[in-house]
């Protein structure tokens, strides 16, 4: 894998950064340090990731892995080591299976050495709560998670998410709305914040104007299909985007930053 820098543009919080050369190849320093997450932020920056094949599917088979490269793996591995906490819908958490992250002893030292808790939280968003307690996200995993659920929760699913240690989170309305994530996020300390999806999580933060950073991993295939592309909500909205970057891999894989405008 050679991953090239094929045109960064930076945004104001990158400004002090040494520009990589177009065409250089990078290392992983270099590709942690095009996704700093802003200095002194004083709410959640909320960064997705998505793959999405050429024409536009989120999915291969049901499940984002079909759509995967080695560079994908590569930013995936880097994103989670820079973030505070992992976001992400129950329906992703059950069509992929979630267990929770996984680090290498030398990042979890990076990140300590940054100021960072040695692994990040994942935290799930279910206005059903019906998250399998006996799952690997509650039993693979070195932290355990936060579930925001909804007063429409199944109150045997909350009991028995509670006792496999999960730190559970009901809001008052039926669904989680934008702002209960916010809030939730922000009163657990958590503002560097990688939101994995999928689509109908990351619809809803984009309608509402919280999509602050997105991470697109363009993957060189075609699969047709019936799947769906990466963001689905009741309405379209507009969020006018600015690139941060292109990364290239020798096949053919590009990623993407994009960071909304201001
Ligand atoms: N290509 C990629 O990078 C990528 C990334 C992620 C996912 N995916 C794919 O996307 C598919 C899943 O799509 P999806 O739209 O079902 O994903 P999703 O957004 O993860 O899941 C939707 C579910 O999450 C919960 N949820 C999301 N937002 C909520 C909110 N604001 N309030 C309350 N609950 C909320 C609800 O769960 P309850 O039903 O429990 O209430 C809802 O049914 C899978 O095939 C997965 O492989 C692909």
């Amino acid at each position: 894998m050679q991953l090239l820098d094929i045109g960064t543009y930076f945004t104001s919080e990158q400004a002090h950064l040494a520009r990589p050369a177009v065409g250089s190849e990078l290392s992983d320093d270099a590709v942690r340090a095009l996704h700093t997450y802003p200095n002194d932020l004083d709410r959640p920056w909320i960064r997705t990731n998505f793959v999405a094949s050429l024409d536009g599917s989120v999915s291969a088979d049901g499940a984002s892995a079909g759509l995967g490269t080695p560079a994908d793996a590569r930013l995936f591995g880097i994103l989670r080591e820079l973030c505070d906490a992992v976001l992400v819908g129950a329906g992703t958490v059950r069509a992929e299976n979630y267990g929770g992250v996984s680090l290498s002893t030398e990042a979890k030292a990076r990140r300590v050495a940054s100021g960072l808790a040695p692994v990040p939280t994942i935290v799930v968003v279910t206005a059903s709560g019906s998250i399998d307690a006996n799952s690997r996200l509650l039993t693979d995993t070195d932290v355990l998670p936060v579930v925001v659920t909804s007063a429409a929760a199944d109150g045997s699913q909350v009991a028995a998410l509670r006792s496999a240690g999960a730190t559970v989170i009901t809001v008052t309305g039926e669904s989680v709305s934008t702002g209960d994530i916010v809030a939730t996020l922000t009163d657990l300390g958590f503002l560097r914040i990688l939101c994995e999806g999928g689509p109908g999580l990351f619809g809803q933060l984009v309608a509402d104007g919280a999509a602050d950073d997105l991470c697109l991993t363009i993957s060189p295939m075609l699969v047709a299909g019936t799947a769906g592309r990466i963001a689905h909500s009741a309405g379209a909205s507009e969020a006018p985007m600015h690139r941060a970057h292109v990364l290239g891999d020798s096949d053919g894989t590009l990623l993407t930053r994009w960071v909304r405008q201001p």
